[in-house]
């Protein structure tokens, strides 16, 4: 089974930005650590990021050939009912990831337009929310295979 990690806009900072919010870890760690992790739980895991919603929506569609989806859409979460409609348009689980607990930050963080689409979210558990996702993505998996 592949599993594809996607990461939206702004995330190809992680790392730079924002530390206090979104830590130290970067981009490359966080695809190294899941490409390891999906060794161990029996997937390949491709990894994309894009800071352009248009892309993102491409790389949504074309996860309908493939098993799961870790996504963190950033800032699209809270805008993007194209990204919604993508996800709700492709059969492929797809996991909601947010570094920071956005229903502790500014008000606009605490809707998602991409969630009720979602077969799940985690936010709120830092970098660590990634192999949490990914984890159940593998769940998910085996519950359809
Ligand atoms: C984020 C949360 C979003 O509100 C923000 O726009 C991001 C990062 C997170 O991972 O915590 O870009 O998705």
């Amino acid at each position: 089974p592949t599993v594809l990690l996607l990461n939206g806009p702004n995330l190809n900072l992680l790392g730079r930005r924002d530390p206090a919010q979104y830590g130290t870890t970067t981009l490359a760690d966080i695809e190294k650590r899941l490409v390891e992790l999906g060794g161990e739980l029996g997937v390949e895991v491709v990894c994309a990021q894009s800071n352009h919603e248009g892309e993102l929506v491409d790389r949504i569609h074309a996860a309908r050939d493939l098993d799961g989806v870790v996504f963190n859409p950033g800032a699209y979460a809270h805008t993007s009912i194209a990204l919604r409609d993508a996800i709700d348009a492709v059969p492929t689980p797809c996991v909601e990831v947010h570094i920071s607990n956005v229903h502790a930050r500014e008000p606009f963080r605490h809707v998602s337009m991409t969630a009720p689409v979602m077969s799940g979210c985690v936010s709120g558990c830092g970098v660590h929310g990634y192999e949490l996702a990914l984890r159940h993505v593998v769940w998910l998996i085996g519950q359809n295979g």
